[in-house]
């Protein structure tokens, strides 16, 4: 093919993927039609085939108003994702309502894996785990350290002395305690109402982070040093931190006191009442 040939071809071919048709094939001289063609009507310069007699291309061929090729299929979009929430009415202003979710995991699904659970070495002393307790879609969770006596017992967080005293504060902010969830960073009862140990941490708080992120609280208040560790990875006094918001994921979080440590020193019960108003204001706030 001399020069010139090769430049006019060069130059239609360069208008025709101007136009958008881009699949050229070579045709073997003597090669029968096909019957069918599923190019766009217009001729396609082969190289081997027969050569139209080529002029010059238009220096600037007008440009079609029209696209070469058929605009692509755009894909059915998948239907959504079926979820079932609560009609927004019903909520509360303590609620959020049920975002719909992308991998959709719910409170009786992390229950469900946690099982019988025998991943630390509380499992053998605990007579039930408490595993929470509360309103799948509450905007306020409350996260403590771990159940005791009564808990253990009853298989439900907060349902002791400690317990008593939450809910009057809960109640004191214009809530019930159905509104909002509960529960701890482990959920067997350490031996003699111990602090959890750091394997027992390790070992349950992957279930906690997972209830949080199934409820999807607008808050989530931690109830003593060992929530505010867990959660928020802060090992500071709770006396110096607490009353503060925080981030957390893509919500906040507050610490405050455990009520055990009001019922160890009443008088100082007007520290947990300021932070509950904190979060009476909050929760109102937005
Ligand atoms: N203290 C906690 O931290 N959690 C409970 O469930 C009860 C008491």
């Amino acid at each position: 093919m001399d020069d010139r040939l090769r430049e006019e071809l060069r130059a239609w071919l360069e208008f025709y993927r101007e136009l958008g048709i881009e699949d050229f094939y070579r045709r073997e001289p003597g090669a029968r039609e096909p019957s069918v063609s599923l190019l766009p009507a217009k001729p396609v310069p082969a190289a081997a085939a027969p050569l139209p007699k080529l002029s010059p291309p238009p220096a600037a061929p007008p440009r079609p108003t029209v696209t070469a090729m058929p605009p692509r299929p755009v894909a059915p979009a998948a239907p959504a994702a079926a979820v079932i929430q609560p009609p927004v009415s019903s909520l509360s202003l303590f609620e959020t309502p049920a975002a719909p979710r992308s991998g959709p995991e719910t409170l009786a699904q992390i229950r469900d894996d946690l099982g019988d659970c025998h991943r630390c070495k509380l499992a053998p002393t605990r007579k039930t785990i408490v595993f929470g307790d509360g309103n799948p879609h509450a905007a306020l969770v409350f996260v403590g350290e771990g159940p005791g006596a009564d808990e253990d017992e009853q298989g439900l967080p907060f349902v002791g002395r400690a317990g008593k005293l939450l809910t009057r504060m809960i109640q004191a902010i214009g809530m019930k305690r159905e509104e909002v969830y509960i529960c701890n960073i482990v959920k067997c009862r350490p031996p003699g109402n111990r602090t959890p140990e750091k394997d027992e941490v390790e070992a349950c708080s992957p279930f906690l982070y997972r209830q949080i992120e199934a409820i999807r609280p607008r808050l989530v208040c931690c109830l003593g040093a060992p929530a505010v560790r867990t959660v928020l990875g802060i090992k500071e006094g709770i006396t110096k931190i607490r009353g503060r918001f925080y981030d957390f994921a893509s919500t906040k979080a507050l610490a405050t006191v455990h009520p055990a440590y009001i019922l160890r020193n009443p008088r100082e019960e007007k520290i947990l009442r300021e932070d509950f108003e904190k979060i009476r204001e909050f929760l109102q706030g937005a």
